[in-house]
């Protein structure tokens, strides 16, 4: 079996206590069924790692966060596409492979949780409920 960062559960990154940058963001999950789940993602982690470590249902991430499997596809909040970032090639690549892809459409293995994403909704599609 493959060790993936998911199957550690020491955190790599953040800020250190006392730091000045939050070092936590809240993050909202939408299901497939309209069903919010809202949790605390690590800076410096990815979005697709926050949903695993919170048992979020729908984001398999079967490639542990490798941009080669499309199974964290996500919808990112119309509000939220500028500051979530852009996609690189090899994520362009991979949603290739994905159902549904829409313009704001993201490998959340491929977002990096930073302070200015507190209140991110992310949204999956129906063909991973
Ligand atoms: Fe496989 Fe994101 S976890 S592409």
């Amino acid at each position: 079996m493959v060790k993936t960062v998911l199957d550690d559960p020491t955190p790599r990154y953040g800020a250190e206590p006392g730091g000045g940058a939050p070092s936590k963001a809240k993050i909202t999950f939408v299901d497939s069924h309209g069903q919010a789940r809202t949790v605390e993602g690590e800076v410096g982690s990815t979005v697709m790692e926050t949903a695993r470590r919170n048992d979020i249902p729908e984001i398999a991430a079967e490639c542990g966060g490798a941009c080669a499997c499309a199974t964290c596809h996500v919808y990112v909040d119309a509000t939220w596409v500028e500051k979530a970032g852009t996609r690189s090639q090899m994520e362009e690549d991979m949603l290739d492979f994905a159902f549904g892809v829409e313009a704001n459409s993201r490998l959340c293995c491929q977002i990096t949780v930073k302070p200015e994403l507190d209140g991110l909704t992310v949204t999956t599609p129906a063909q991973q409920g």
